[in-house]
C-alpha cells in the first residue's frame, strides 16, 4: 500500500476514535438487554504516581429518594471502600441549596475531585466557577447540568431521552397504539423528568389514539406517585387506561392507589416505569407492572476510574454513557435473582 494511502487510513481512525471519545454516541437500541452491572474497575493510569489510595473525593449527593438512588449511594461508598479513596459524603435531602453548601464545604476541605449529581439542571454556574477557580474538577454523575462544558470534566450518565423513547414505544406496543394516559413526573427541572417526558411524546405525539389526559410531579417518590394517582383517579376515573411513571417507586406507589380504587394494575390499567430496581421487577412477577425501562444506578466504578483520571490531568470524555435495556414480566422471574439494585 502507498504510504498516501496509509496515511489516509491512519488519518480517519483517528478522526472516528477522536469522535467516539468526544461526542455522545448514538443510544442502545430498545431490546431486552443483560441485566446492567456495574463497570469493573480500572486500573490506575500508569504515566500517573497518584493511586486511588491518594484520592480524596466528596460526593455531594443530591437525596435518598428511591431504590435507584440508594442503590447509587451503595454503589458510591462500596466502590469507594473496595479502592481505598477517601469519601467525603453528603445528602442533600433533594434541596439545591443543600447540595450547593455541600459542594461549597468539599472546596473548603479542598478535596481532590468533587462529585455531583445536580438535583435540576440550571443553577450551578456561579458554584461550579468556584470549584474551577480552586482548580478541583467537578464530575457530573447521573444528572446533567446547564452549564458550559468547561465548568465541569465530565458527565457520567445515562441518556434519559433515550429511556423516554424507550418508554413510549414499549406502551404504544402494549396498548397496540391506543391509550388515555396520565403521567407521573419526577423532580421538575430535573434532567431526568425533562427528558423522559420530551422522549416519550416525540413516540406518541403523531399516534393520534395515544392521548395525554394529565401530567403531575410525583417527585420521584413513591408517597408522591401515590397521592398524584389518587388525584387523578378522583378526577378521570375509569377513563384512564395507561400510566407513564417517570421511576418505578413513583409506579410502585400508583398501583397502590389504583388497587385502593378497586382496580388491578397492569391490567385495568396498563403501567411503564424506568429504573428497573428490585420492587420494579417484583411488581412484574405479581402481574400489576407491565414494563421497565432500566436507568443502571452503579456508576461508582466509573466515577473514581474517572476522578483518577482527571487528577492525574487525563482528558476526560465530556459523557460517559451507560449501557441500559427493557424489560418485562415474561421473565421477570429469572431475572430477579440476577439484579444488583
Ligand atoms: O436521576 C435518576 C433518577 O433519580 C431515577 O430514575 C430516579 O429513581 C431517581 O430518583
Amino acid at each position: 500500500m502507498k504510504t498516501s494511502k496509509v496515511l489516509f487510513f491512519v488519518v480517519v481512525l483517528v478522526v472516528i476514535a477522536t469522535m467516539a471519545g468526544c461526542a455522545p454516541p448514538a443510544a442502545p437500541a430498545p431490546t431486552p438487554a443483560p441485566a446492567a452491572t456495574a463497570a469493573p474497575v480500572a486500573a490506575a493510569p500508569t504515566a500517573c504516581a497518584k493511586t486511588y489510595k491518594d484520592l480524596t473525593v466528596g460526593y455531594a449527593q443530591l437525596g435518598s429518594e428511591s431504590e435507584w438512588r440508594n442503590a447509587n449511594t451503595a454503589s458510591v461508598k462500596e466502590t469507594a471502600q473496595q479502592l481505598g479513596v477517601k469519601l467525603q459524603f453528603s445528602d442533600a435531602q433533594q434541596k439545591q441549596e443543600n447540595q450547593i453548601a455541600a459542594v461549597r464545604s468539599f472546596i473548603q476541605q479542598k478535596v481532590d475531585v468533587i462529585g455531583l449529581p445536580p438535583v435540576v439542571t440550571t443553577g450551578w454556574e456561579t458554584v461550579l466557577k468556584e470549584a474551577k477557580d480552586a482548580g478541583i474538577p467537578v464530575i457530573l454523575v447521573d444528572r446533567r447540568a446547564d452549564v458550559p462544558e468547561d465548568l465541569y470534566a465530565s458527565y457520567i450518565g445515562s441518556d434519559f431521552v433515550e429511556e423516554g423513547r424507550n418508554a413510549g414505544r414499549t406502551m404504544a406496543k402494549i396498548v397496540n397504539e391506543k391509550a388515555n394516559i396520565v403521567e407521573l413526573v419526577g423532580t421538575v427541572g430535573s434532567a431526568p423528568a425533562t427528558d423522559r417526558q420530551k422522549g416519550f411524546l416525540e413516540i406518541t405525539k403523531d399516534m393520534p389514539d395515544m392521548k395525554m389526559l394529565d401530567s403531575q410531579s410525583g417527585d420521584f417518590t413513591r408517597d408522591g406517585g401515590k397521592k398524584v394517582m389518587e388525584a387523578f383517579l378522583k378526577k378521570y376515573g375509569k377513563d384512564i387506561t395507561a400510566v407513564y411513571a417517570h421511576n418505578d417507586d413513583m409506579a410502585i406507589g400508583a398501583i397502590q392507589a389504583i388497587e385502593e380504587a378497586g382496580m388491578k394494575p397492569g391490567t385495568d390499567i396498563k403501567i411503564v416505569s424506568v429504573d428497573a430496581v428490585r420492587g420494579a421487577f417484583e411488581a412484574m412477577i405479581a402481574g400489576k407492572l407491565n414494563a421497565t425501562v432500566e436507568c443502571n444506578p452503579l456508576l461508582g466504578p466509573q466515577f473514581y476510574e474517572m476522578a483518577l483520571k482527571a487528577v492525574c490531568g487525563e482528558q476526560l470524555p465530556k459523557w460517559v454513557p451507560s449501557k441500559e435495556g427493557i424489560y418485562f414480566p415474561d421473565n421477570a422471574k429469572e431475572i430477579l435473582p440476577t439484579r444488583k439494585y
